[in-house]
């Protein structure tokens, strides 16, 4: 799968975005080791903080499938482009044993797409 269709696969996921708070909706679309790709999108709370980014809603699909690491994240907002924020690079951080080899992809729209590996997003994450 190219950038581009991992990307259209986050935005694709925007429908589903339950952002009556904030009004900002985010769709992820993350790529196993395997190929396999799973999407997510934030899920709001009227509890603010109970609520979930589109990143983490993506990658916990995954991992309770019994995915352990990543290659590869694409996310799409309705305003744009959506960098991670840093509760979910942290939670990246904890699945992939090379952060410089997990590569986010974000972008104003599919014929501008950004791109930043984890290492560079979040340099010297806490590991234990
Ligand atoms: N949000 C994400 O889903 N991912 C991010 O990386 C940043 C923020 C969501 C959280 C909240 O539902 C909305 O965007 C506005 O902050």
């Amino acid at each position: 799968m190219t950038d581009r269709e991992l990307y259209l696969k986050a935005k694709e996921a925007l429908a589903n975005a339950y952002a009556p708070y904030s009004g900002f909706s985010v769709g992820a679309a993350c790529e196993a080791d395997s190929g396999e790709v799973y999407t997510g999108v934030n899920i709001e709370n009227a509890s603010y903080p109970a609520g979930i980014c589109a990143e983490r809603c993506a990658m916990s699909k995954a991992v309770s499938e019994g995915v352990r690491s990543f290659k590869r994240i694409a996310i799409a907002s309705s305003g744009g482009e959506a960098w991670p924020c840093g509760i979910c690079r942290q939670f990246m951080n904890e699945f992939t044993d090379s952060p410089e080899d997990l590569i986010v992809i974000t972008g104003a729209d599919e014929d501008h797409l950004e791109m930043m590996s984890l290492a560079e997003l979040l340099p010297k994450g806490f590991r234990l």
